[in-house]
């Protein structure tokens, strides 16, 4: 705005109109009423005369950060890898985790289009256990991929034999490797009368994935989602990055979770699938993610089970949040209720204070351009 009221400003600087009326008076600028425009030179001079420095912002209140981890995890015990399932729309990333896990999400998806980022526990045929990320195709969905690339160990790029590299695989490329995680190629559709995966390995070279049988070391399989042609290969490449990856978690200790998503459910009230990444997660716990907080009142497993507690690699889905948090933060836990009051108490105070010194900033920057 070019200009702001005197309660606007009031209201920029979180003081009371009466006192920021008397401080004007003082000024000598005159008894002004609420409504009076003021000009970004007296909006100036009156900030200034409240001492608001929008470098120095002091910080005393409590607050809760992630834990240290020591490089070597080997004391911690193994969990299972979390596989985010990536690729362009269409190339048949559900059928390959419904194929997985011996479900049918894809015939419950409206017009068969994956809107949100699912996460589900699945027993590999190997009896090893891992947790699968499927995350939309859909061009319009990059921040759920970027997301999903984010909290997962590697990804399963999957590329439509019949179609080709789209802008979707590239995309799903790119966040992989912003997020530095391993990709393992699946050519899908090989069943299909016009399969050519070999175009598909061409295609990707563009795009800086080399795979295996083209000098690379990125792993690929060729696979049918549909008819289940190829899944044990992957599935057996999977387990092997996942061993050299040697994934560890400690299951003690305040917990810490990654917000997969959040929703507000009819019956439910506020829910978020999260993703437990340390520590054990159990009913009744306090977790404090973003401005929100949560004592878990109920936790699903991703076949709607009722659980009592939830460890590392694993994801669930928990009630009992007092705002929705937000997906992609991080959820830590707090001893009590009253702490993860106070620290959202500070953390909004903190956001709040961050957007009164951007405003205040952006009029003083007017006032220079307007010189
Ligand atoms: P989005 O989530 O919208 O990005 O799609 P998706 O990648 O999850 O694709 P989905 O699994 O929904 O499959 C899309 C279509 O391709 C469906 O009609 C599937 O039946 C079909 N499809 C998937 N895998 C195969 C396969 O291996 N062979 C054949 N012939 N069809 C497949
Ligand atoms: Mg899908």
């Amino acid at each position: 705005p070019d200009a702001v009221t005197v309660s606007g400003l009031a209201d920029l600087i979180h003081v009371r109109l009466d006192h920021l009326q008397r401080v004007i008076t003082n000024m000598g600028m005159g008894e002004l009423h609420h409504d009076y425009m003021l000009t970004p030179e007296d909006t100036t001079a009156i900030v200034l005369e409240f001492d608001i420095n929008p470098i120095i912002t002091e910080d005393k209140g409590k607050d809760v950060q992630p834990r240290d981890l020591p490089d070597d995890m080997s004391e911690f015990p193994l969990r299972p890898p979390v596989v985010t399932i990536m690729g362009h729309v269409d190339h048949g990333k559900t059928t390959l985790l419904d194929t997985l896990r011996k479900s049918s999400i894809v015939d419950s998806e409206a017009g068969g289009i994956t809107q949100h980022i699912g996460a589900f526990a699945v027993t590999l045929p190997s009896g090893q256990r891992a947790t699968f990320l499927d995350t939309p195709g859909h061009a319009a969905f990059s921040n759920m991929r970027s997301r999903g690339a984010h909290m997962t160990d590697l990804v399963v790029l999957v590329v439509s034999a019949d179609d080709g590299v789209m802008p979707q695989t590239a995309e799903a490329i790119e966040h992989a490797r912003s997020a530095d995680v391993p990709i393992i190629v699946a050519i899908n559709k090989c069943d299909k009368p016009g399969a050519n995966p070999q175009k598909i390995r061409e295609g990707l070279l563009k795009y800086g994935v080399q795979v295996e049988d083209m000098g690379g070391d990125v792993q690929v399989v060729e696979i049918s989602a549909l008819k289940g042609t190829g899944i044990e290969l992957l599935v057996e490449n999977i387990v092997l990055l996942a061993e050299v990856l040697d994934l560890r978690a400690p299951t003690d200790g305040p917990v810490e979770a990654a917000i997969i998503e959040s929703q507000s459910e009819k019956g439910r009230g506020l829910s978020a699938s999260l993703l437990i990444q340390n520590g054990s997660l159990s009913v009744g716990d306090i977790i404090v993610a973003g401005q929100s907080y949560c004592r878990i009142r109920s936790m699903t497993n991703d076949l709607g089970k009722a659980v009592k507690i939830a460890e590392p690699g694993t994801p669930v889905s928990a009630t009992g949040w007092k705002d929705l948090p937000e997906a992609g933060q991080t959820a830590i836990q707090v001893e009590s209720e009253s702490l993860a009051k106070e620290i959202i108490e500070n953390r909004i105070g903190k956001a709040k204070q961050a957007e009164t010194l951007k405003q205040i900033q952006a009029i003083n920057a007017k006032r220079l351009v307007s010189h």
